[in-house]
């Protein structure tokens, strides 16, 4: 076709960026990118790939991560390739950081962006070459809410149980990563009790759940939960499992709201069935 593709290789640089196991991204035992030593041959090798342009040099350690020094390692080792590849006469235009820096969902340490810029620039400056970076979390999950509606309570011995109408399907996070959500009553009521219980959806499995053993107000039937820091990873990881239909998404800007993703119906769940 007579193009030429502008193409960066995403290095795996060994580094263990201390989150959970399952959005660890950036250790040799991780399936993501390729090790720096067959980077620098496939870079090394450019002539043999006429309609490729090597631009530049990724990587993406993973997800929610607490700490700098995972970042300045990574950076530190791909530098040193960015480096050897400058010396073989390729001059790459961009070096990409990824994502992955971390956000505040309970009273985890996180650093600051500041602090993050402090530890990094001096790295980045080494460089001369277009800096990227590719936040997601950073950016939406402090910018979203899940709102439930309160099914029943239930008791099962001393074992509490808020049962909601949303569940798994729509907030994977708790499920699969054992993920902290802070969940509050829409409407503070001063008089109100505080009890420890399980917040639980509707879906049949034991992972259906936003908390376990967490104090929370006392709420009845019929009332309101936020789930907050539902902005990443929430909708994104949602499904239809047990043929649930997902909620409508809302955008709150200042005083206007408006629906920007319509409630489905069993019509969006049937669409593309075919029965022959
Ligand atoms: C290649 C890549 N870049 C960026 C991101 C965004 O990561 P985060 O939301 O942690 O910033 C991801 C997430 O999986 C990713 O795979």
């Amino acid at each position: 076709m007579n193009v030429t593709a502008p193409v960066a290789l995403r290095v795996n640089p060994d580094v263990d960026a201390k989150t959970h196991p399952y959005i660890s991204t950036g250790l040799s035992k991780n399936k993501f990118g390729i090790d720096s030593s067959a980077a620098l041959s496939i870079y090394k090798s450019r002539n043999e790939f006429k309609n490729i342009q090597f631009t530049g040099i990724d990587m993406h350690i993973g997800s929610q991560i607490a700490y700098i020094e995972p970042f300045v390692e990574a950076i530190s080792k791909l530098s040193e390739l960015y480096f050897e590849l400058r010396d073989e006469g390729l001059d790459l235009i961009h070096f990409d950081v990824g994502g992955g820096i971390g956000v505040q969902y309970n009273n985890e340490k996180s650093f600051t962006i500041e602090e993050f810029a402090e530890k990094t620039i001096p790295l980045f400056k080494k460089l001369s070459c277009k800096i990227l970076f590719e936040p997601g979390r950073f950016l939406t999950a402090n910018g979203g809410v899940l709102i439930s509606e309160v099914l029943y309570n239930k008791q099962n011995g001393n074992k509490k149980f808020i049962i909601v109408d949303a569940a798994m399907n729509d907030l994977l996070r708790p499920t699969i990563y054992q993920a902290y959500h802070h969940i509050q009553p829409l409407q503070q009521h001063k008089e109100r009790v505080d009890i420890v219980a399980d917040i639980v959806g509707p879906v049949c499995e034991t992972g259906d759940y936003f908390a376990r053993d967490r104090e929370i107000t006392k709420t009845h039937s019929g009332e309101y939960l936020a789930i907050m820091s539902a902005g990443a990873y929430g909708m994104t990881m949602s499904s239809n499992y047990n043929g649930r239909r997902r909620p409508p998404e809302i955008i709150v800007d200042r005083d206007n709201i408006f629906v920007s993703r319509s409630r489905e119906t069993f019509e969006h769940l049937l669409w593309d069935e075919k029965i022959i």
